[in-house]
């Protein structure tokens, strides 16, 4: 398939490039792969003819771009059905208050979310409704690539690395690890270490019995975080995590209180970053999410083992966990991607997380004094969303760009879709004739959400198109 307009990308973090051309790209692989870049081509037919094949051409509209697929770092999928429910909850009463009854109701028909239902439960059908439904929202929003939470049920677990297939999203699937007597309420936990590992293993061996290379769906080891895992468990996950050779993913250093608590649980180790390092935890495969309040010490250790940040900013404003300093961390050379954090975070959309990691790096900069060095503009919020997220996955070079090799892992964006009502997409764009395709972008940033996203591809698979 060819593929010809207008082309919008953030090779860098300082600038959107911007080209007219076309590529080719090669679905007969299986794969999806762009063969080949023309940016001198100004018509379509033109593309056949430089390219040499007669293939199909998909053109962006006048008011259209290709956009490279937005990459979410960290979703919890099982908690899709409480978008929006926090209340006034800060880290540790939100768990226990919303999120362990709703994930434990995936799975455990004893969950207290079925305290006064009337039907007898069944845990399996909701999971299977909360999976298509979250998978299909964040295809809708752009999103190409996620690295998703499930609960602690093997069978929930592998549903939605089932509906991730399916739906032709690109995963990383977590079965969540969480045996800590001390934190874990009884209704939502494994009882020993043994059972952490042995339902772990069940969960890795579905995922790759979907795709054996693990390109297009892989599990992701998933302890939840330091607290609440037994010390054991944490290392045998570790030491799974290099046998196999997986990504890892849990949370670190999100909350004041959890800190504090990490400290009284692990007082061996001088901070939560070594709590991981001690445990095995801290690969060049891991990705951690939130790191609101790390040391410089840590960030340097992280760095040292090329570890992974999921900056999640909806939600860290959301449950007040903090301001995540992203300038600091990226003048440090650490690795950055972006993050929804369903439903920590409010919205499924990575879009909305470059609006709000743009928002708070500037009250980052107004606690230092007001100094705009912290601000993130919109092509670093959008690199952070598409470069900055590859990097975060193990796909730097492969997802994030057009340039040849890479995958057709991409968004058609239409902006400015409004009639003389008002009524339409949210991005009325240049009404006056002076706009540069910059400011579009710009407006698409501020004010932009999936009605704006036309169609999706992973690997040159179409996975959506809005009616
Ligand atoms: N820390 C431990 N579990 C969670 C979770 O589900 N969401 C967030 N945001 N932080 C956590
Ligand atoms: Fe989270």
């Amino acid at each position: 398939t060819i593929y010809f307009g207008r082309f919008i990308s953030t090779p860098q973090p300082v600038e959107l490039l911007i080209r007219v051309g076309a590529v080719l790209v090669d679905r007969n692989d299986g794969k999806g792969v762009i063969e080949k870049a023309d940016w001198t081509v100004r018509d379509p037919k033109d593309a056949i003819s430089k390219f040499g094949v007669d293939a199909p051409v998909i053109t962006t509209k006048e008011n259209g771009f290709f956009f490279p697929g937005f990459i979410d770092s960290h979703i919890h999928a099982s908690q899709y059905p409480n978008v929006g429910i926090f209340g006034k909850s800060t880290l540790l009463d939100w768990l226990t208050t919303y999120t362990f009854p709703l994930e434990s109701s995936l799975g455990n028909p004893k969950s207290p979310m079925y305290k006064d239902a009337v039907e007898p439960p069944n845990p399996l059908a909701r999971a299977n409704a909360v999976y298509n439904r979250v998978v299909s929202r964040t295809l809708a929003n752009g999103t190409t690539t996620a690295s998703y939470y499930a609960t602690i049920h093997v069978d929930a677990t592998n549903l939605l690395a089932d509906v991730a297939f399916a739906k032709g999203q690109r995963a990383y699937i977590g079965r969540v690890c969480m045996d800590q007597p001390e934190t874990c309420p009884d209704y939502y936990r494994d009882e020993s270490t043994e059972e952490t590992i042995a339902k772990t293993k069940a969960s890795i061996e579905h995922c790759k019995s979907l795709d054996p290379s693990g390109e297009l769906l892989a599990h992701i080891i998933t302890p939840r975080f330091a607290p609440s895992c037994l010390p054991e468990t944490l290392s045998r996950l570790g030491a799974l995590a290099q046998e196999q050779d997986l990504r890892v993913q849990t949370h670190i250093s999100e909350n004041l209180n959890e800190v504090k608590l990490v400290k009284q649980m692990f007082p061996d180790q001088a901070t939560y970053t070594d709590v991981y390092d001690h445990h095995g935890l801290l690969t060049p495969r891991t990705i951690l999410a939130h790191a609101v309040h790390l040391s410089k010490d840590e960030m340097k250790l992280i760095k040292e083992k090329k570890t992974k940040i999921s900056h999640c900013p909806a939600s860290n404003s959301a449950l007040g966990s903090g301001f995540c300093p992203v300038r600091v961390m990226l003048d440090e050379g650490l690795e950055v991607g972006l993050g929804t954090d369903v439903s920590g975070g409010y919205s499924t959309s990575i879009l909305d997380a470059v609006r709000n990691a743009c928002m708070v790096s500037r009250h980052v900069g107004y606690v230092n004094g007001g100094d705009s060095r912290y601000n993130l503009g919109v092509a670093e919020g959008l690199w952070l969303a598409t470069v900055g997220g590859a990097k975060v996955v193990g796909m730097e070079g492969r997802l994030g760009g057009f340039e040849e090799g890479m995958l057709w892992d991409v968004q058609e964006i239409v902006l400015g879709d409004v009639d003389s009502r008002g009524e339409g997409d949210n991005t009325e764009v240049d009404i006056f004739g002076w706009e540069t395709w910059e400011n579009r972008v710009d407006k698409w940033v501020w004010n932009g959400d999936d009605r704006n996203v036309r169609r999706v591809w992973v690997g040159g698979r179409l996975v959506h198109e809005r009616r």
